[in-house]
């Protein structure tokens, strides 16, 4: 039996899912809900679920009292009920395997009914073969979904994961300090959700993208070590790695190095990989941004599979392909991948690779296949043996290539690799791979303008530092992300201490010094009154678990998700306000016409 002490209450004895044999011949009283029934005229099966799983009672005038019977027979799917009983073991050969409580059965005395329930919306009990309904209703009926086992193991395994990353950060004497909700807008380079003020008609909270700011100003006032499981809000495009809403583990340190902070991270993550029962061998690989964008085209690469982006520019010199001679001529390179026995995909799958790099910006994909008569494909027509021979190419390969700026080849190649490695099923070399990316950019450059990397905050590598207005995408940052099979978990960085750095970053973001004062002002008095060297980050709460159950969906791990268009189908937001309500804060609502979802 289970932990008795920790299941009984003045209702129930135990749950359910710990009875075994060795239990027979216990009186119990268990409750909960009606999973499954089976109603063979003189005999009536139930299997009775908690959060702790499934058992079968039986109920038969033999031993249960007749009004008990009588009760039985009118029982229905997911009603709510109480039951006295005895525990058998149940005979030979009439184990449910299926089942951890399949060895025994409870042989129902007395049957109390504590709620009715009405025909579920949603079918929780489903035979094996059937699918789940659809997410969209799933969604609208919460409370029936949340029933499923893999649904509450998922929340109950996020539990044990906080509860774990709160005893670990609490020996290494992190506090955890609550930041507020109703704030001003806080720059992680999502759009703010706002709240309006009564008090102060016309003027509106922000609700925090991060407690960044706040932590930073924690640093000043000398909390050493902060930590925070922490709410953020972000209204941007969703994603299926995205949520409106969602947690991070949110950590800061006063007198740091990245060092510190990934040799922490590293040890975290151990402890809550060891509670999920994934590998996670110390310490993890690390490598830099711009080395990772040059051997994968991406700054989160997935090392679960073996492949690499070759540079060919110089072997492939003497290529006379108008289209590559231009691009390498405007300063580009001709990069691509090789792919061992690739030569085997049709120009059906290859075309289809060909979409991922123009999805990605690419305006096209080279390709090349090896055979033993030489080289044929758009870009292997043009390469001599000698080039085929000094790009690795043999007969059953395929090369696929892009040529240009390393900012438009890399994000195709990165789209590239991964649905080559789809493609072509590679073998998986590491089924957990781990991977620390430093040194992220401080600035990028989009549309000739240039704005931050990460956030605003980042301290510039020391050496970089007298770049930052004559060549600021060359600034390298203090910044490092965790990376677990191609998805990032978390992201951080040693910080700006300094104001007048902080705002000279800041200027060479485009702010004008009225707007660094309006938006940043508290964050530089703070970093003015003595500010300690500090850094930190944060990891995706919501992620971590989604990798860790394999599970398909940010909105498995999350007890009541947003939806792709932001809403929240059970409890029904966001809603429209009264006027009452609208007057009282001040508003006038006109829609926009493209309002949908
Ligand atoms: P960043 O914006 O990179 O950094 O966020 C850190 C981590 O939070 C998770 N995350 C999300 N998870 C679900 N849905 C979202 N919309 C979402 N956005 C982010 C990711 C990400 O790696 N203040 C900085 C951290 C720091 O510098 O210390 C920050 O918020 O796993």
């Amino acid at each position: 039996m289970a932990d008795i002490d920790i299941e009984r209450t003045s209702l129930r004895t135990c749950m359910v899912g710990g009875l075994r044999a060795s239990d027979s011949g216990a009186h119990m009283n268990l409750a909960g809900w009606v999973h499954r029934r089976r109603d063979l005229g003189g005999i009536l099966f139930v299997d009775l679920r908690d959060r702790s799983g499934l058992v079968q009672v039986s109920f038969k005038a033999d031993w249960t009292e007749p009004d008990s019977m009588e009760l039985a027979h009118r029982i229905s799917h997911e009603d709510v009920i109480r039951i006295e009983g005895v525990v058998h073991g149940r005979p030979q050969g009439s184990d449910n395997v299926d089942m951890a409580t399949g060895e025994v059965e409870v042989r129902a005395t007395r049957l109390e009914i504590l709620s009715d329930a009405r025909t579920p919306a949603i079918p929780v009990y489903r035979a094996a073969e059937h699918e789940l309904p659809a997410e969209e209703l799933r969604l609208l009926h919460r409370a029936l979904d949340l029933r499923r086992s893999e649904l509450q193991q998922a929340l109950i395994l996020r539990h044990k994961l906080l509860l774990a990353t709160r005893n670990y950060m609490d020996g290494l004497g992190f506090v955890e300090v609550e930041t507020p909700i109703l704030t001003k807008a806080t720059p992680e380079g999502a759009r703010d959700y706002v709240v309006p003020s009564r008090v102060h008609n016309g003027e509106f909270y922000a609700l925090p993208q991060s407690p960044q700011i706040y932590k930073q100003v924690l640093m000043v006032a000398g909390f050493d070590r902060y930590f925070q499981i922490a709410r953020c809000f972000r209204d941007e495009d969703l994603r299926a790695d995205r949520q409106p809403e969602f947690t991070q583990i949110d950590v800061e340190a006063s007198f740091v190095q990245p060092e510190d902070i990934l040799v922490w991270m590293e040890g975290l993550m151990s402890k809550l990989a060891l509670v999920a029962g994934i590998d996670a061998p110390l310490p993890f690989p690390r490598i830099t941004w711009a080395e990772s964008m040059d051997r994968f085209g991406s700054d989160r690469p997935d090392l679960r599979y073996e492949l690499e982006i070759t540079d060919w520019t110089t072997v492939t010199a003497d290529v006379e392909m108008g289209i590559v001679r231009a691009a390498v001529d405007a300063g580009g390179r001709l990069r691509g991948l090789l792919l061992k026995g690739g030569a085997r995909l049709s120009r059906k799958q290859i075309e289809a690779i060909e979409l991922r790099a123009k999805a990605a910006g690419a305006p096209g994909l080279f390709w090349a296949k090896c055979g033993d008569d030489g080289t044929s494909g758009p870009l292997g027509k043009f390469l001599s043996p000698a080039n085929a021979e000094a790009m690795g190419l043999r007969p059953g390969d395929l090369v696929l290539a892009a040529a240009g700026s390393d900012s438009m080849t890399s994000p195709a190649l990165a789209g590239v690799r991964a649905a080559a490695a789809e493609a072509l099923d590679l073998p998986i070399v590491n089924e957990h791979a781990w991977l620390w990316v430093t040194e992220f950019p401080v600035f990028e450059e989009h549309d000739g303008k240039v704005a931050a990397g990460h956030h605003p905050f980042v301290m510039p590598h020391p050496d970089d530092l007298a770049l930052i207005e004559s060549d600021p995408v060359a600034v390298r940052g203090t910044a490092y992300d965790l990376v677990y099979n191609g998805t990032e978990f978390g992201s951080g960085s040693i910080r700006i201490h300094d104001p007048d750095l902080q705002r000279r970053i800041l200027r060479a973001l485009g702010l004008d010094e009225q707007e660094i004062d309006e938006k940043f002002g508290f964050l530089l008095d703070a970093l003015a009154a003595g500010a300690p060297p500090h850094g930190g980050i944060a990891l995706g709460v919501d992620r971590i678990v989604q990798r860790f159950t394999g599970s398909g969906s940010l909105r498995d791990v999350i007890a009541f998700p947003k939806t792709t268009a932001a809403r929240a189908l059970f409890e029904g937001a966001p809603t429209a306000l009264g006027e009452a309500q609208l007057a009282e804060l001040g508003l006038n609502v006109t829609k926009k016409a493209n309002q949908g979802g």
